[in-house]
């Protein structure tokens, strides 16, 4: 076993993803070291980033923790840390069930994780639980990547890909920025609002020093990140500014390319917000906009309150600021109540969207959920089809337009070596404004800060299902 090593496991959305990266560097900064992945049974200390949104979500982290247990001969010296929304919501009883699992941590408690993690590396007695939830946005001590000793174990062998660069907490182009802790909507079928708390929004200025120290670290890109980036200052926090006052106050600071955010949620979607699209050039031509359902009887047994009407008048009104902007979205199917009329509303309200992608997941009953007590609920199987059927659509209908844009000239901003490029090619990875990935054979001489975060011009050349290609211009 190496000393003082971790490797940290993570579940869920994208704020999870941005929970794991920040406790990493941090952990990097106090003197721990990321095991690379292909030895990831040789850490001493594992960390369970959780995510509760749907399906077994318990029996996945019990199934987790014994794959360590079995994996470290269940050595009482290995420390295993689980975080996020199961831990918050399965809480103590963990430690009694593992002797392992000698830190729960919670959304507001992983500020602190840090500095428990190192307390417990030192004392094999010692249990600690971080789970209460604070009155407002909790703020965590920042590390930055450069921070990061370069002794990290990988970095002598060259090798660059994506998880390789993120273990040495490396700076990538695209940085995310919580914006917001927690959700107040309590949408029927969700649990998010009982795991990750009550919303609050952080301070405005807090948020632009975060986005300005990116930026100064070579970013060029930032998504804001929340449950409902677009109701911030909603809960009283925020400093009295809204969503859009925000984005305006990010979008003008100087360095950076392209300005994202996600999620925001239509009910809470301004009209000034979709004027921005037209008026800011450095807002990506992309957005995510969970529908849900396109029946208005389900949406509103969900708690969504929006209609499809509503739904398709944000729609409209954004293609016409942004022609062009590709839309995505997210999509319960079988909810409880789901008639097949209510199903093929959904369905052809996609059609009529075009969406060019989305998640989709048959519902799934969250303890404590208003939802799951209905008792009209939907047969798996028949909820199974509709999910593949739509899924059906949803995977022709990208593809088709995947194809459409062979030809097209864009700027991807290039974010990594590509990990399989021809003999003799050099060819990265990288995002096209809308958020495809695109594949770039790159044939102009290095740029002097190197390739990473260089934003090329680009002819696409061919389309895959996952991936676009293109030749550098
Ligand atoms: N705040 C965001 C999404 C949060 S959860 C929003 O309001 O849209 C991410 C996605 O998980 C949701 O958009 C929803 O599609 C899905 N989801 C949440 N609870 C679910 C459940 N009980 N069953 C199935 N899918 C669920
Ligand atoms: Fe869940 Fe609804 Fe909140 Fe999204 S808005 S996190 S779906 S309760
Ligand atoms: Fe999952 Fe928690 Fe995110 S339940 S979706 S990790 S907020």
């Amino acid at each position: 076993m190496i000393s003082r090593t971790f490797h940290c496991i993570t579940f869920g959305c994208q704020m999870n993803v941005n929970d794991s990266d920040w406790l990493t560097r941090s952990l990097i900064a106090r003197g721990f070291t990321p095991v690379p992945p292909d030895r990831s049974g040789e850490a001493e200390i594992y960390i369970i980033n959780t995510c509760s949104v749907r399906d077994k979500p318990e029996q996945k982290v019990y199934s987790e923790i014994g794959r360590i247990r079995s994996m470290t001969n269940d050595d009482p010296a290995v420390l295993v840390c689980v975080g996020g929304c199961v831990a918050q919501q399965v809480g103590r009883k963990l430690f009694r069930r593992f002797s392992q699992v000698r830190l729960v941590f919670g959304a507001d408690g992983i500020a602190q994780a840090p500095a428990a993690i190192e307390k417990l590396a030192g004392k094999r007695s010692l249990r600690i639980s971080l789970l209460d939830f604070e009155e407002q946005y909790t703020e965590r001590e920042q590390a930055w990547p450069d921070a990061v000793p370069d002794a990290a174990p990988d970095a002598a062998n060259g090798t660059a890909d994506a998880a390789n660069v993120q273990m040495r907490g490396r700076q990538a182009p695209s940085a995310f920025v919580s914006i917001m802790q927690g959700c107040d909507n309590f949408c029927t079928y969700c649990i998010v609002p009982y795991v990750r708390g009550r919303q609050k929004s952080r301070e405005p200025e807090a948020v632009l020093d975060e986005c300005r120290a990116w930026l100064a670290r070579g970013a060029r890109e930032i998504t804001l990140l929340g449950q409902n980036v677009n109701s911030f200052g909603q809960d009283g926090g925020g400093g009295g500014m809204s969503f859009t006052q925000l984005l305006y106050r990010v979008a003008e600071l100087p360095g950076l390319a392209r300005l994202r955010f996600v999620t925001p949620h239509p009910k809470d979607l301004a009209p000034e917000l979709i004027t921005a699209f037209g008026e800011l050039p450095v807002l990506a031509p992309r957005l995510h906009l969970p529908l849900q359902s396109g029946s208005d009887r389900i949406l509103e047994r969900m708690g969504r309150k929006y209609d499809r009407a509503r739904y398709m008048d944000i729609v409209n009104s954004l293609r016409a600021v942004r022609p062009g902007i590709h839309l995505s979205t997210d999509i319960i199917v079988g909810f409880p109540g789901e008639t097949e009329e209510d199903f093929l509303e959904t369905l052809h309200c996609m059609q009529d969207v075009g969406f060019m992608g989305s998640f989709s997941f048959v519902y799934s009953d969250r303890p404590g959920t208003r939802a799951s007590l209905f008792t009209d609920k939907i047969d798996r199987a028949v909820a199974l089809e509709r999910l593949a059927r739509l899924q059906d659509w949803q995977y022709n209908y990208a593809w088709e337009q995947l194809r459409g844009l062979t030809g097209e000239i864009v700027d991807v901003l290039l974010e990594e070596p590509s990990p399989k490029p021809q003999e003799g090619e050099i060819i990265w990875q990288g995002k096209e404004p809308r958020g495809h990935s695109v594949n770039v054979r790159l044939t102009g001489p290095e740029p002097e800060g190197g390739w990473m975060g260089a934003i090329v011009p680009t002819r696409i050349t061919a389309a895959a299902m996952h991936s676009l290609r293109g030749e550098q211009l």
